[in-house]
């Protein structure tokens, strides 16, 4: 049995329900946060958790009353599912209102929802190797304020879907010509030593996993830079990959079906980054 909280309680996953008033449901009017969870301590939980207020405080949706006690829901949450290795999910929306009114009413309390699920990893294992995927190219069809982490994902959601059946699974967003990120990672770009990354704006997410990779790549001397990358650089790049909290390091091995990476995968940057994060995380 699985279990989620929402509000005051921890409710069994098939049982959790929400009123359709609620805002998070009639506006998409809310935020949320992923976390991964390892051998069951919530990695870069700090980071994640300022992110979330970070998101509230950009909409101007209220703390929710239970923020002090996060901590230790999302730790009972973790010892209830009981899996070794977890991703966390947390949303917070604006609350449930009696009409549907797109002026929101300052004292409706904020809905907090929070599950978790297995995660799925070979992380643990000696012979592991970042997933390889094929991905498109597509003009960012988003809203223009990618910086905050909400709910409302309807662009990201139809890219994914129209380029599922191709067999694509992430997909490379540009905006007047320069790449933002993908539909659900940030991304980054390698040309001979040179490890290169779109800088933080409004136009991309600022990922926990992107900025962890930055500083665990620098103190280990690799050559990075923040910088803003054409798309027509995509034909020089060595490498592509895309960091997120779920899947960490994914390598791009082809961009809409024509192969990018040919070489083993034992003689790549990605595979350097992979191993860091492994001794940091894992030891
Ligand atoms: N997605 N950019 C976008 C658009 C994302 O949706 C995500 C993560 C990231 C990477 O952020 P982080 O490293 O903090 O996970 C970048 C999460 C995992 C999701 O929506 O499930």
């Amino acid at each position: 049995m699985s279990w989620a909280y929402l509000n005051n309680a921890f409710h069994k996953k098939e049982e959790v329900r929400i009123s359709p008033y609620d805002r998070g449901f009639l506006f998409g009017d809310g935020v949320y946060e992923v976390i991964p969870s390892y051998a069951g301590k919530p990695f870069l939980y700090e980071e994640h958790i300022s992110r979330l207020s970070k998101s509230l405080n950009e909409v101007s949706i209220n703390k929710p009353e239970q923020w002090e006690h996060l901590k230790s829901i999302i730790g009972d949450l973790l010892k209830k599912n009981n899996f070794f290795n977890q991703i966390i999910y947390i949303q917070v929306t604006r609350g449930q209102e009696g009409r549907r009114s797109h002026t929101p009413d300052k004292l409706t309390s904020p809905t907090l929802f929070v599950e978790s699920s297995e995660l799925v990893t070979d992380l643990l294992l000696t012979s592991y190797k970042p997933p390889y995927i094929n991905v498109g190219i597509e003009e960012d069809p988003r809203w223009s304020r990618c910086d905050i982490k909400a709910i409302t994902l309807l662009g990201n959601v139809m890219t994914l879907d129209s380029m599922s059946d191709s067999g694509l699974e992430e997909v490379i967003f540009y905006k007047d010509g320069i790449i933002t990120e993908g539909a659900k990672a940030n991304i980054f770009l390698i040309f001979g030593e040179k490890i290169v990354t779109p800088p933080v704006s409004k136009n991309i997410l600022s990922g926990i996993t992107r900025n962890y990779f930055i500083n665990l790549l620098s103190q280990n001397n690799f050559n990075i830079e923040e910088r803003e990358v054409s798309i027509n650089e995509i034909e020089e790049a060595d490498e592509i990959w895309f960091t997120s909290s779920g899947k960490v390091l994914q390598m791009v091995q082809r961009i809409n079906n024509k192969t990018l990476l040919e070489k083993d995968f034992k003689n790549t940057i990605g595979h350097k980054a992979i191993e860091l994060f492994r001794q940091d995380v894992l030891v």
